[in-house]
């Protein structure tokens, strides 16, 4: 029988929530600060947090913290957003909720309007594509690693699978190279891991890797550019 327990619910220092996914035994986002890892990492890291109309690639989408702090981030300064993640095993539409309690991006509309479309089909259909106003998201519910992805479209790729030791096929240099080939030129990928295999991978893709000071409780991390 499945486990259907519902994943335990983290509450992390900066105030902000994050789940503990028990197939992988890894939190969902940082247990040092799940949203100051999202806005460091991610959102800072690839510069969508300026970024006048951000196309974001996100693997895999997990409880949707980088989606509302990126969401949040574009309705405040009136950009267009698409946003198109992958993600193989939903959580509950409950545990995306109560993850978010409170939390930024909970108010607003496509929020709310994601919540309810990922209520009614749940994880058994195909993903879903959900728009309010400016902004767009979709999440297609399927192995990144066997999926159509688009090319030289992403503005930033947000990489967060869970880590090389747990989940290493997402991570190998064969696919970080069809990853680069997802973003468009300037484009940016993000990533928490500072591992020298994953610099290595992003390097050979043919990225410009750069080394930055990592979220909370971590000396690093790391975006790779595809040069214009
Ligand atoms: C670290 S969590 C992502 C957290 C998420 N970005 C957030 O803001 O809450 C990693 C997620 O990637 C998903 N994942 C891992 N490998 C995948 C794959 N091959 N295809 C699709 N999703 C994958 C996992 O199920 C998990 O939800």
């Amino acid at each position: 029988m499945p486990d259907t327990t519902p994943p335990p619910i983290l509450v992390t220092p900066d105030g902000s929530r994050t789940a503990l996914n028990t197939r992988f035994g890894e939190a969902y986002g940082s247990r040092h600060g799940a949203a100051a890892q999202a806005h460091h990492v991610f959102l800072e890291g690839t510069g969508t947090h300026e970024h006048p109309a951000p196309r974001v690639l996100e693997i895999g989408f997990g409880v949707g913290v980088n989606f509302r702090a990126t969401l949040e981030s574009a309705a405040r300064r009136g950009a267009a957003l698409d946003y198109l993640a992958f993600e193989f095993d939903p959580a509950p539409a409950g545990v995306l909720r109560e993850v978010a309690m409170g939390g930024e991006g909970a108010a607003q509309p496509l929020w709310a309007a994601l919540l309810e479309a990922w209520t009614d089909a749940g994880a058994s259909s195909a993903g879903l594509d959900v728009w309010r106003g400016a902004a767009r998201v979709r999440v297609h519910f399927q192995d990144v690693l066997s999926a159509e992805l688009p090319r030289g479209w992403a503005t930033a790729l947000y990489l967060d699978g869970f880590s090389p030791a747990v989940n290493p096929e997402v991570w190998t240099p064969e696919f970080v190279a069809r990853l680069s080939g997802t973003l468009a030129p300037g484009g940016v990928l993000a990533t928490y891991s500072a591992a020298g295999h994953v610099r290595r991978s992003l390097q050979a893709a043919g990225l410009r890797v750069e080394r930055r000071p990592g979220a909370p409780g971590k000396r690093e991390c790391l975006r790779a550019v595809r040069e214009a």
